[in-house]
């Protein structure tokens, strides 16, 4: 099988950035687990599927009509790159990843982006549970008030204005959410390189994954 490097790690980490970066400079392909679930989250609200009706979300999630498409990412044909980003389509995506029977439904269309050369996979659970025999695991973490720092300037890019109590309130509780399910919660592999990227720049960040990887 293709090589894989999975970096995994609690929400806001940098995460999905420090992925694409190290995905291009070694020439590999990237697979945003996360979208996923946004993307069934999306489906289910657009279908009325409600948050706590499992057996329906996990219907969502095995008839999920999707495609990826560089950047750009198709649901039933239209391009919803921007509308996955919303919050509420975030919490919605955080509470449903509970279920067994969603994360199940997704497991192999996860497994389906590994082809050659490789793959950089970002999640919560791409080296325990998606790619255990990955080549190279990372399990990023920071600190939860330098994660709320990124996350508003995030925001404040995009115009919108955030208090940083309510997002570090917010992020805590994704966090638990995360950390505390049963099905696959949030943990570093046995064998994953924790990085901690409190102090680091992406750019340091990503040279400290390239650094492992070229070990
Ligand atoms: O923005 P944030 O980093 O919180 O979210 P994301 O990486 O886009 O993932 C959306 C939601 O899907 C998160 O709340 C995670 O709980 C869940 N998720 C998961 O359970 N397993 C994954 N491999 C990826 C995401």
């Amino acid at each position: 099988p293709a090589a894989v490097i999975t970096i995994d790690g609690p929400t806001a980490s940098g995460k999905g950035t420090v992925a694409h970066r190290v995905a291009k400079a070694l020439g590999w392909a990237v697979l945003d687990s996360g979208a996923l679930y946004r993307l069934t989250a999306l489906a289910a609200l657009n279908q009325g599927v409600a948050a706590e009706d499992e057996a329906g979300v996990a219907r969502v999630a095995e008839t999920l009509d999707v495609r990826f498409e560089g950047p750009h990412v198709y649901l039933k044909g239209v391009d919803v790159g921007h509308e996955i980003r919303r919050e509420e389509v975030g919490n919605f995506a955080s509470r449903i990843a509970a279920f067994p029977g969603v994360r199940h439904a997704l497991l192999e269309r996860q497994r389906a982006f590994r082809l050659p050369p490789g793959l950089v996979a970002d999640g919560r659970d791409m080296g325990t549970v998606v790619f255990p025999d990955a080549s190279l695991k990372v399990f990023l973490v920071a600190d939860v008030v330098a994660r709320a720092e990124r996350r508003r300037k995030q925001l404040i890019e995009k115009g919108i204005s955030a208090n940083l109590q309510d997002l570090l309130r917010d992020m805590r509780e994704r966090d638990a959410r995360d950390t505390e399910r049963a099905t696959a919660p949030l943990a570093p592999a046995a064998d994953a390189h924790v990085l901690d990227s409190s102090d680091l720049t992406i750019a340091e960040t990503v040279q400290a994954i390239l650094d492992f990887w070229n070990k």
